[in-house]
């Protein structure tokens, strides 16, 4: 089923000029670029995108290093782009993370992990209008689908 997912490259991977090698692993896997952007994040904004980890005693730490420096926020779109986002990102615990994800290639430490990738389908449809404006996401037609995918299901 084609699904659409967040991925925000955290300041970490925007310091440690790793972008561009990011986005090329999801182009390259076939995924569809159909929102992109930089964003310097205010504490709002991150506090809404971290609701759900407030009672932990990270929490405030992630806002802090989350609004740090700009990151850059892509929706991906493609055949199942939840779990195969998910696992090549790799465990959010890098030291867990598996070699040939992107945790498991270029972090080691939990709160510095790079990359962040909506959860399921209801986090990705909630992240997704928390980041973009439906006139971010955009529909468009990509001549090597026709080699990279199958027919549309
Ligand atoms: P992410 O996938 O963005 O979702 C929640 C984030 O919280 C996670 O990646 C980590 O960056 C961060 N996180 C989770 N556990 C810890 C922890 N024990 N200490 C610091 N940060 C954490």
């Amino acid at each position: 089923m084609t699904e659409r997912t967040l991925v925000l490259i955290k300041p970490d991977g925007v310091q440690r000029l790793l972008v561009g090698r990011m986005i090329s692993r999801f182009e390259e896997r076939g995924l569809k670029i159909v929102g992109l952007k930089l964003v310097a994040v205010d504490r709002a904004l991150a506090e809404r995108h971290y609701a759900v980890h407030r009672a932990k005693p990270f929490f405030g730490g992630l806002v802090d290093f989350i609004t740090s420096s700009p990151l850059i926020a892509i929706a991906l779109e493609g055949p199942s782009a939840i779990s195969v986002v998910r696992t090549m990102v790799g465990a959010t615990r890098p030291h867990e993370a598996v070699p040939g994800t992107i945790r498991g290639d270029f972090a080691l430490e939990t709160a510095q992990n790079l990359v962040h990738a909506s959860d399921g389908a209801e986090t990705a449809a909630a992240e997704l209008a928390l980041w973009f404006s439906p006139a971010e996401l955009v529909d468009y037609e990509r001549d090597i689908d026709r080699w990279a995918l199958a027919a549309a299901d």
